[in-house]
Parts: structure tokens; C-alpha cells; sequence
């Protein structure tokens, strides 16, 4: 029977995010004992003892709603984070607080100015809200800052910086993006999402949070999925202006984050050995594939994160496949805007080893090591 009714005619301009076939799925149809999942972003080493710990404790209270205003985790991370709490929203996830920042502050025919290449929640969230997105072309994998200055017109209402830049790693230099915020006026909401916080390790990055007291349109976004290893339970944070906190809470649905999700975060802020941990073995791992890469002659942007946007030098597409016949799932650069590379997640050292013994063999025809 044909469909009589119409969604919202933007959604015209929408596709949906392409999730594509489930690990398992593909580890069935490809025959495979296993799958090494280095194509989603996720911290490879789990999430911290002390978490699941805590977790088991909660079980009790599933029958009771979580708290809608998140108060105990709210009270932790402003101590942690050396802010007053008034000062924080929480969210199912970091890209929760992208779509409410958008629901609640861009109008219909407002203009979001972003990279070209980068998360891409930011330019589906926009055009859903009606809103355009202004693209501006990273310069080689790097947000171009000037470039999107240029780009603020009367109609601009938010401005989105990637730091790291998701797919491609970079970081924009300290004084770049102080002066960069400085510019932008102060109607114009300044979105740093800073999801790959922790793992930055260069004196280049810019320690943002000291600037929310001067700057009343700066948003910050971290988030529990990454190094925290929590992306399943779907939390994130951001860091703003009262104002801004408060226009969120309208929009927000009441019970938005779970209360295991609460919990889990609170106990992973206890656990900050964990972390410190994760990034040594990411710093580790970094160095590793950065070394192993340059001797076989690939290119890739700096990263500053857990992944690494590698140039393949072949279309994407088909080194993904070749790595995937050897149980190596990661993800193609044609989805990302650099058809001929990968975007692979930072392993453990086993993991990685092994990705770069694949790659080898790949390149010499053997089609990977099975
Ligand atoms: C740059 C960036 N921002 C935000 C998110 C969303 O994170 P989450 O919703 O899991 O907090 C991601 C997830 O991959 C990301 O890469």
C-alpha cells in the first residue's frame, strides 16, 4: 500500500546516517572467526574497572526515572573541571547537545559555518532545523580559521570548530584559536567540540576552558565515549554561558540521560589512572603506525586523537575490503571526503602489529595475510 503521508519537506535534504552492517553481521557473512573494529572511534581498552564496579551497584533503581538534571555527576565535574555547575549541560552523548544547541538557537534560513570536512552531525543538524550550512575547506586536513571568519554574514548564528578534527586528526594552533574567538562577535555562538580532549598531547592545543569567563558565546563539548571508553551508555557533556545551559533545558527531553549513564560517569572521573593509562597506550601506539607508515612511504595528518587519517595512494574502498578479508574493519575515506584513504582507530600494540602486517601484504598483492 503506497504512503499517504508526508514528512517535513527538508528531510528532502536529509539522509540518514549510514550505519551500515553490524560487526557481527559481516564477521557471518565473511566467514571470519573475528573482527578487529578499528572503523568507529571507540577506546579500545574498554572503559575502567572501577565503572562496571559501580554499574552492578545501580541495578536496584532501574525501576525509578534517572535524575533529569544529572545533579551528582553536574557536582563532580565542576569540581573536576574547576567551573561553577551553572556552567554545565549534560547530554545523552556530545552529539545530543550538538542537535538541542541547534534546536534551541538557529532559525529557519540561519546560516552554521563549519569545515568542509568534518563531524558530520553538525551539517545534518543544521539543515534539519532548516538552517544552512556554510562549508569551509580544511587547508591540508587543518581548519582554516581565517577562512571561516570570512565567511560570518549577517544571517551566521553558529560557528562549529572540530578540535581534533574528526576524520582527520588535526589540532588548530593555540594562538590561532585565541585570536579566532576573539574575532568572532559575540552573537555568534563559538562551538569547540573537543570529543578527543584527552588524548591531545601538544602544547599547541589551546586549554579552552579559562576562556568561558571572558567569552559569553563560547560552547565547549567533551564527551564520556572516548577516552572514558563509555559510548555505549551515551553521555557527553558541554560547557557554556548560564544563559545557554538554561535555553538547553527547554528543549531537552526531561529524563536525557540515563541513570546508569550517570553513574558510570561519575565513577569514570574517579578512576583518572584509567585514562592517564589509555592515552600512554594511544601516545604508543601513534608512534608506532606514524613510524611503520613513513618507512612504507604513506602519508597521513598529524593526529592528535585516536585515530589516523592514512592517504592509501588507492581508493579507500578497496583497501578497506582487502583488510577486511584478514578480519580488519576499517573505515573507507570515501565516506569521509578523501576517497583514497582509511581512518583507522589506534589499537592495542598486538592489534596494530597486526594492521600494519596486513597493509604490507596488501601492497605487495598478496591481498592480506589469511
Ligand atoms: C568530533 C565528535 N564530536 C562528537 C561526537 C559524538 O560523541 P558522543 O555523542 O558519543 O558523545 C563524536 C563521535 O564520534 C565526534 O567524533
Amino acid at each position: 500500500m503506497a504512503v499517504k503521508v508526508k514528512s517535513r519537506k527538508i528531510l528532502q535534504m536529509v539522509t540518514a546516517y549510514p550505519l551500515g552492517k553490524s560487526v557481527f553481521d559481516l564477521q557471518k557473512e565473511m566467514g571470519l572467526p573475528s573482527i578487529i573494529n578499528l572503523s568507529e572511534i571507540e577506546n579500545v581498552f574498554g572503559c575502567s574497572p572501577y565503572v562496571k564496579n559501580h554499574l552492578t551497584q545501580q541495578l536496584d533503581h532501574l525501576f525509578t526515572y534517572p535524575d533529569g538534571s544529572a545533579r551528582l555527576l553536574t557536582a563532580k565535574l565542576a569540581e573536576f573541571l574547576n567551573v561553577k555547575s551553572d556552567r554545565l549541560f549534560i547530554g545523552n552523548g556530545s552529539d545530543e547537545i550538538i542537535r538541542l544547541l541547534l534546536r534551541a538557537f538557529l532559525n529557519a534560513g540561519d546560516e552554521a559555518v563549519m569545515a568542509e570536512i568534518t563531524f558530520p552531525r553538525y551539517k545534518t543538524n543544521v539543515t534539519i532545523e532548516g538552517g544552512r550550512p556554510v562549508l569551509v575547506p580544511l587547508i591540508e586536513g587543518k581548519h582554516d580559521l581565517d577562512g571561516m571568519l570570512l565567511s560570518i554574514t549577517e544571517k551566521t548564528k553558529l560557528i562549529f570548530v572540530c578540535n581534533p578534527n574528526n576524520p582527520t586528526g588535526t589540532i588548530v594552533e593555540k594562538k590561532k584559536l585565541d585570536d579566532f574567538i576573539s574575532k568572532v562577535p559575540e552573537h555568534i555562538l563559538v562551538v569547540l567540540d573537543e570529543a578527543y580532549y584527552e588524548y591531545v598531547m601538544n602544547d599547541e592545543y589551546l586549554q579552552s576552558v579559562p576562556y568561558l569567563k571572558k567569552y559569553s558565546n563560547l560552547v565547549i563539548l567533551r564527551t564520556f565515549s572516548k577516552v572514558y571508553g563509555l559510548a555505549g551508555l551515551r553521555i557527553g557533556y558541554g560547557l557554556m554561558d548560564p544563559f545557554i545551559a538554561e535555553e538547553l533545558n527547554k528543549v531537552k527531553e526531561v529524563f536525557n540521560v540515563n541513570q546508569l549513564a550517570q553513574a558510570a560517569a561519575i565513577s569514570a572521573l574517579d578512576d583518572q589512572e584509567f585514562r592517564v593509562e589509555c592515552v600512554e597506550r594511544n601516545e604508543e601506539g601513534k608512534r608506532f603506525l606514524e613510524n611503520e607508515l613513513t618507512k612504507m612511504g604513506y602519508t597521513f595528518f598529524p593526529t592528535h586523537a585516536n585515530f589516523m587519517m592514512i592517504h592509501t595512494g588507492q581508493p579507500g574502498d578497496v583497501v578497506r575490503n582487502e583488510l577486511l578479508k584478514n578480519g580488519i574493519l576499517v573505515k573507507s575515506g570515501s565516506a569521509l571526503g578523501y576517497p583514497d584513504a582509511i581512518r583507522v582507530t589506534i589499537s592495542s600494540m598486538q592489534d596494530n602489529h597486526y594492521f600494519i602486517k596486513c597493509l604490507k601484504n596488501i601492497e605487495s598483492g598478496n591481498g592480506g595475510i589469511s
